[in-house]
């Protein structure tokens, strides 16, 4: 068994590493941008189109406003002049490069007078090329027409994710085939005489490591006890997220779906760090669990907490500030909070508040559905008290606390939100509170609300009052580490509380 187990974990990591390669390989970032001889004046980027604005109104001039169409409530930014046409029948050409990532609002006003001539929302495909044409409508003298026109066909550029996709896909269906194949004795013994047995078995299992078949096996009940208990469900989640955290971290093939949610939003990247914190969560529990089972003191543990949480806290500052190459770090500049930080400070205070009402798990429920079904629940309501108000807390900073120049209760951007009434709210009073406890210098300088919002305040997306919510994250995974120690061999017990926990 543990041979297989050990192929199929290389297997695994094999195919891991070949999806997120191929991925990679195939982004558009690394294919050839396609031939733009003929352009008018200007070099296409990856997710941009090419649109020509005709303007064939005699004596207006236009401004084109633009943004994304997602940017919530946001002010237009100014994309283009076109000066009036200076002849009927020889309008005036103006070429722009548009972002494709997103849709698109466009706005053409009259830039004499400011008044609006026409508005449309249209998303731009990938190398596109569009035209808009701005004319008087042959039978009213003042109706004006905007007709958009596509030239060239945008090339898809959600093929490459999805042939990655696919070759991953293919790649599970043969290895789960060739491991249902090995599991079959008559194919395992064709293999065998088909090749030299002796030779490649001694070849690949001095390679892997792992011991040899002939020589005596090793103590079936020495090894339960000695390798700490796994959860294979645990393990897994653990390296979906992993994967999808370092496919993330390097851009994510820049599409848009893997990167961050500017602000409003929710995409594969957002979801990451929710479900790391989770994991992190059951295994917290799962492995005190073992520890306080083996004897281990509180003291000790309360320790071992202690030191990896300022050592996580210290990484993590060492990684968010990598500009040695800029100079010597000053203290002015360094930022204080980031991923690691949060991680560090969510286990300190969860990890702590789990030692110190930690029961041992009771027996009857191991065996027996004759335990009270709300046990894991009940069994911890400090923790649950506790946890409690701790979101009370968060939700009376977040919706009351006063910030000065802002909205009470504010939650969005800054910027060029809300009609770009509030640029320095960015993050109400979370980012207020990170300001006036860390200050200014010493919070993340280009959060992802700068991209489509142009905020300017420093606003730090992994701040003080925000780990109070992975905090609770956290939590819910302690518990659903719980359900599964409580309700160990209970399948269906287990699906109906993880599927409260989901809600
Ligand atoms: C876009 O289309 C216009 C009109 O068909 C053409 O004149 C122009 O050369 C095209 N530009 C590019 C970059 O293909
Ligand atoms: C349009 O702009 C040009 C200069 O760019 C100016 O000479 C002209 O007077 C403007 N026309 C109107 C109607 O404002
Ligand atoms: C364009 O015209 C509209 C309608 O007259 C006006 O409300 C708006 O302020 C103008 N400018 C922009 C940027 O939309
Ligand atoms: C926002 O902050 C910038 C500099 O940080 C400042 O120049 C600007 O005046 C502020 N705006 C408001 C509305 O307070």
């Amino acid at each position: 068994m543990s041979g297989t187990g050990a192929a199929g974990r290389a297997l695994a990591a094999l195919l891991l590493a070949a999806s997120v390669l191929s991925a990679a390989l195939l982004a558009p970032g690394s294919s050839p941008t396609p031939d733009l001889g003929k352009k008018r004046h200007l070099e296409l980027k990856m997710d941009q189109a090419l649109l020509l604005i005709h303007n064939e109104l005699p004596g207006t001039n236009l401004t084109i406003y633009w943004n994304f169409d997602c940017c919530y409530h946001c002010l237009l930014q100014v994309l283009v002049d076109v000066s009036q046409s200076r002849k009927p029948g020889e309008p005036s050409i103006e070429a722009v490069a548009v972002s494709t990532q997103h849709g698109s609002i466009l706005q053409l006003n009259d830039t004499a007078e400011e008044k609006q001539v026409c508005r449309l929302e249209y998303k731009f495909g990938e190398f596109g090329n569009y035209s808009l044409f701005v004319k008087h409508t042959h039978d009213g003298v003042n109706e004006i027409a905007c007709d958009l026109v596509v030239n060239e066909k945008p090339v898809d550029s959600n093929l490459p994710v999805s042939i990655a996709f696919l070759v991953g896909l293919v790649l599970i269906i043969v290895v789960s085939f060739l491991r249902f194949a090995l599991s079959l004795e008559d194919f395992r013994d064709w293999i065998s005489r088909a090749i030299n047995s002796q030779e490649t078995d001694g070849l690949i299992n001095s390679e892997l490591g792992s011991p040899s078949r002939a020589g005596d096996p090793p103590p079936e009940a020495w090894r339960q006890s000695a390798a700490p208990l796994r959860l294979r469900s645990v393990d897994t989640f653990r390296g979906i997220a992993l994967t999808l955290m370092v496919f993330v971290n390097y851009g994510g093939g820049r599409y848009w779906y893997f990167k961050h949610a500017s602000w409003n939003g929710l995409t594969v990247a957002d979801l990451v760090f929710p479900w790391f914190v989770f994991i992190m969560g059951s295994s917290i529990f799962l492995s005190m669990t073992s520890f306080l089972q083996r004897g281990c003191s509180k003291f000790r543990l309360l320790g071992k907490i202690a030191w990896r949480s300022f050592l996580l806290i210290c990484i993590g500052i060492v990684i968010v500030n990598p500009n040695y190459c800029l100079g010597p770090l000053s203290w002015e500049k360094t930022r204080i909070p980031g991923v690691l930080q949060r991680l560090g400070g969510t286990y300190f205070v969860v990890a702590v508040l789990e030692l110190l009402f930690a029961k041992p798990v009771p027996e009857i429920c191991t065996s027996e559905r004759s335990c009270f079904s709300l046990l894991d629940i009940t069994s911890s309501w400090p923790q649950w008290l506790f946890i409690l108000m701790l979101e009370g807390v968060w939700l009376a900073l977040t919706f009351f606390l006063p910030v000065p120049g802002c909205p009470t209760g504010y939650l969005g951007p800054g910027g060029l939100g809300d009609g770009g009434k509030y640029p320095n709210c960015t993050g109400g009073a979370a980012g207020y509170i990170d300001r006036l406890l860390l200050g200014d210098h010493h919070l993340h300088q280009h959060p992802s609300s700068a991209v489509l919002y142009h905020t300017e305040v420093a606003y730090d997306p992994e701040g003080i009052l925000g780990t109070i919510n992975s905090i609770v994250m956290a939590f819910l995974g302690v518990q659903a580490g719980k359900i599964l120690l409580y309700y160990k061999d209970q399948t269906k017990g287990i699906l109906i509380r993880g599927l409260f926990l989901l809600l």
